[in-house]
């Protein structure tokens, strides 16, 4: 019951927020209920799901005690805008700073089948927040030879939370994401991920197209912009599922990609 699932790398850019805002559709479709959280001062995800910007309570008043998370969801989604970064800063002086997403979370675990959180790209204390919230890393990283290397890094992030605060945190996988697999360059830098990580790289990587930039800018789901390139994220979502043991939910998949 509402698990939930911090999204992250060390790297900006990697497509942590497309990841969060494709996965949450393909997931909603088959008819699982899914929160979105918004942990990014830079509000990217709740820009992509189209949150009026002036929405309020967000995530900064639930982490600084102003909110209840209960009231800070709007359609599905807790949003973030700039005022994060204040937040975070006061927190930082708090105690039990690393645990406050962990405890306002509590109450909305057993009101959702999944919880994504999209992570800012950096491995401070809202991504500390995040993965101590959650039950699960997803790791995403962009197509290229310095990937192994981030992906290290936040490894040992979650190394980190596990030997403190989060013992049950368990890791999902890396996403290897805006991939090009006809260049040598992103074949070369999947081998050398995979050599590395195993099978905890997905198989499903995400290709590369200006159309999920054109998906972000109008709001609309890559799902519906460009079906033939979101047939990569029913792929992604059909490997998660199964790390997940969400079997019922995994059949209502694979006859939404049949239709
Ligand atoms: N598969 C893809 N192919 C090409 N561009 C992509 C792809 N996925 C995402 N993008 C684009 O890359 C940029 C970064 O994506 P996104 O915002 O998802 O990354 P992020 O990791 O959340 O970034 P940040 O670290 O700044 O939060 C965006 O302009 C987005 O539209
Ligand atoms: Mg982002």
């Amino acid at each position: 019951m509402g698990a939930t699932i911090a999204v992250l790398s060390q790297k900006g850019g990697t497509g942590k927020t497309t990841t969060v805002r494709t996965l949450t559709d393909v997931l909603r479709r088959i008819d699982l209920d899914v929160l979105a959280i918004d942990l990014d001062p830079q509000g990217n995800l709740s820009d992509y799901f189209d949150v009026d910007p002036d929405a309020t309570p967000t995530i900064a008043d639930v982490l600084t005690g102003r909110a209840d998370a209960p009231q800070a969801i709007h359609d599905d989604v807790i949003p973030a805008n700039l005022s994060l970064a204040e937040a975070e800063l006061m927190l930082a002086g708090k105690m039990g700073r690393e645990l406050t997403l962990r405890r306002a979370l509590k109450p909305l675990r057993e009101r959702y089948d999944l919880i994504l959180l999209d992570c800012p790209p950096s491995l401070g204390l809202l991504t500390v927040n995040a993965l101590v919230a959650a039950d699960h890393a997803l790791l995403t990283t962009e197509a290229q030879y310095f990937a192994l290397q981030g992906v290290e890094q936040a490894l040992e992030v979650i190394e980190l939370a596990r030997d403190g605060l989060n013992p049950d945190l368990g890791w999902l996988g890396v996403v290897f994401n805006i991939a090009d697999m006809r260049t040598r360059h992103s074949r070369d830098a999947f081998a050398s991920l995979q050599e590395h990580v195993g099978r905890k790289l997905f198989a499903s990587s995400i290709r590369a197209s200006i159309a999920y930039a054109e998906a972000a800018e109008r709001a609309v789901s890559i799902l519906d912009h460009r079906p033939d390139l979101g047939a990569d994220y029913l792929a992604l979502a059909d490997e998660l599922l199964a790390r997940l043991k969400l079997s019922e939910a995994r059949m209502r998949l694979k006859t939404l990609i049949e239709a």
